[in-house]
């Protein structure tokens, strides 16, 4: 872990779990304390790893094999852990992001069915062994998450997996969870501001 002034703060969860609703509100806690913040998505969050994003989720890519979308979650990873979080905590800010290695561990390791240690593996060597402060997990149960996203949109080629997949990272997350003391499980089916309430908590018994 490299030593740095700043605050890494990641969510994880199904899709559709309310982590955007809630990466905002706790960038707008943040602020009021005085704290500069930065929020990143993943994939995603540089030019470089914009451009993987849209490979990644084209539903046109049906013939993508899953290592190599493996290798490419990880790679937009490492350019945006080296271009943006690393330089961002050095300077003592708040980094806020949808997502982070957990994602890869359970969609690719435990959704596709991929050697976990293997993508733990690449992800080590993607992330320069950085360790976010706090993970929060957005408890729901997966059909529910993706009913709510799927009514706005079409989905993209992850989303549109079915629901034996999704139960399968779900189920990944929760076991997963007794590995990482940074993942803390939070019952995200609740309303925002009861939600909120328990976030507010957990983040003041972190600093
Ligand atoms: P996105 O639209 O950002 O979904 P969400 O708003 O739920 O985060 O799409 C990201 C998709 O990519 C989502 O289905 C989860 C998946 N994903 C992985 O499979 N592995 C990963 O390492 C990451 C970061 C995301």
């Amino acid at each position: 872990m490299i030593d740095t002034k700043g605050l890494f703060i990641v969510l994880e969860g199904p899709d559709g779990s309310g982590k955007s609703t809630m990466a905002n509100k706790i960038g707008e806690y943040y602020k009021l304390k005085g704290k500069e913040i930065e929020f990143t998505r993943e994939p995603g969050g540089t030019n470089i790893s914009e451009k993987i994003r849209e490979l990644i989720l084209d539903n046109n890519n049906v013939e993508m094999d899953y290592r190599t979308e493996a290798l490419l979650y990880a790679a937009a990873r490492a350019q945006l852990v080296s271009q943006k979080i690393i330089p961002w905590l050095e300077n003592g800010k708040v980094v806020i992001s949808e997502r982070f290695v957990y994602s890869s561990l359970v969609y690719q390791g435990l959704g596709r069915g991929l050697n976990i240690e293997d993508i733990k593996k690449i992800n080590d060597f993607a992330i320069c062994n950085i360790v976010p402060d706090l993970v929060l997990l957005f408890d729901i149960d997966p059909e529910k998450a993706l009913n709510r996203k799927l009514r706005f949109n079409n989905g993209d080629r992850l989303e549109n997996e079915n629901i034996s997949f999704h139960r399968r990272v779900y189920d990944g997350y929760k076991q997963i969870a007794n590995y990482y003391p940074e993942i803390k499980i939070i019952n995200a089916e609740r309303s925002i501001e009861e939600l909120f309430e328990e976030i507010k908590n957990i983040i003041n018994s972190i600093n």
